[in-house]
């Protein structure tokens, strides 16, 4: 299948007006838009661009916690980190085939990842220099990962948050499971505790950056909020991030590198500084410490793996023929 290829709509022949007032009436009763249903080009084309983008991200995220597994100081910890690290597979998984409903393919949204026409989160383009990142990463970037998602939970589409509910629950542990490695780190030895704070100053910009650009500088986010797609402004979703891991870090004992941050009381929420939005768009540009290398890690995996795709295209193909003819199953070949 080609990309974005038309998918075949139950429109009954219905005119496309009448179709229309359908999509928004299902959007305004906060009700669910099927893969079957109608919907306008700009909405189909806003998801595919938004969950691809979200599993792109899932893969190339396995790549800067995956550089410890084979260095992780216990079997413990490596346990920990591996079903972390296949989970994120599992994740990018769900959400290619929550893509292929909207008739694009998986193969060809691999080939746009790596030729660089398809971005992924900007938080991956940064190095994990101890393993002291790796539990930085579950509670900044898996935390900040929960704010963005669970709302998406109640997306307007209904292949994409039904994925997102046991995605969701599964950054919930990875979120505990980075903080209880900090946790026991801060108890541990002073170098160990400076091993995390300088983590904890390395990740926070960036992780407050995952959020996207302030509102006035988003252009597409007014357009996936009134289709419900998105259900929080990037300030918004950010703000509550902020919120949430103040406590966290007090409670931990690590100080966050913003000078600017303090309790508000009469907003009730936290006072923060300005994120450096010029180096979030450098990094989305494709400028940032490890995009070339992310990239290129994702392209020789793809590379190394394409006997297995054509080994499984064939099995599939022996297996169809075998089922047309009538054939026993399970004969080995
Ligand atoms: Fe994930
Ligand atoms: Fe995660």
């Amino acid at each position: 299948m080609t990309a974005e290829q038309a998918v075949p709509s139950a429109a009954g022949g219905a005119g496309e007006e009448e179709l229309q007032e359908r999509f928004d009436a299902t959007i305004a009763r906060d009700q669910r838009i099927e893969p079957r249903d109608w919907m306008p080009e700009g909405y189909r084309r806003t998801l595919i661009r938004q969950v691809a983008q979200h599993a792109h991200s899932e893969i190339i995220g396995m790549q800067p916690e995956g550089e410890w597994i084979t260095r992780a100081p216990s079997l413990r910890r490596k346990a920990i980190l591996f079903a972390k690290v296949q989970d994120e597979a599992g994740h990018g998984l769900y959400l290619y085939s929550a893509a292929e409903t909207l008739g694009v393919d998986r193969a060809d949204l691999t080939e746009r990842l790596i030729e660089g026409r398809q971005k992924y989160s900007s938080i991956f383009n940064y190095p994990t220099l101890s393993f002291a990142d790796v539990g930085v990463i579950g509670w900044f970037v898996d935390g900040a990962a929960i704010c963005n998602q669970v709302p998406l939970c109640r997306s307007s589409y209904g292949p994409y948050a039904r994925a997102m509910v046991r995605i969701c629950k599964e950054e919930s542990f990875h979120q505990r499971q980075g903080y209880e490695m900090l946790m026991t780190m801060m108890r541990g030895t002073e170098a160990q505790r400076e091993m995390v704070q300088d983590a904890v100053n390395r990740w926070w910009w960036p992780s407050l950056m995952m959020f996207g650009p302030p509102d006035d500088n988003s252009p597409n986010s007014a357009r996936s909020m009134a289709w419900k797609i998105k259900r929080h402004s990037n300030d918004e979703l950010r703000q509550r991030f902020v919120d949430m891991t103040v406590p966290q870090a007090e409670k931990l004992g690590v100080t966050l590198p913003d000078p600017e941050l303090r309790w508000n009381a009469e907003r009730g929420r936290h006072d923060f500084g300005t994120p450096d939005w010029d180096e979030l768009m450098r990094v989305i540009k494709g400028d940032g410490p490890c995009n070339a290398e992310r990239i290129e890690r994702r392209r020789a995996a793809h590379e190394d793996g394409a006997w297995v795709r054509e080994a499984a295209v064939a099995h599939a193909a022996k297996q169809s023929g075998r089922a047309g003819s009538g054939a026993e199953r399970g004969v080995a070949a």
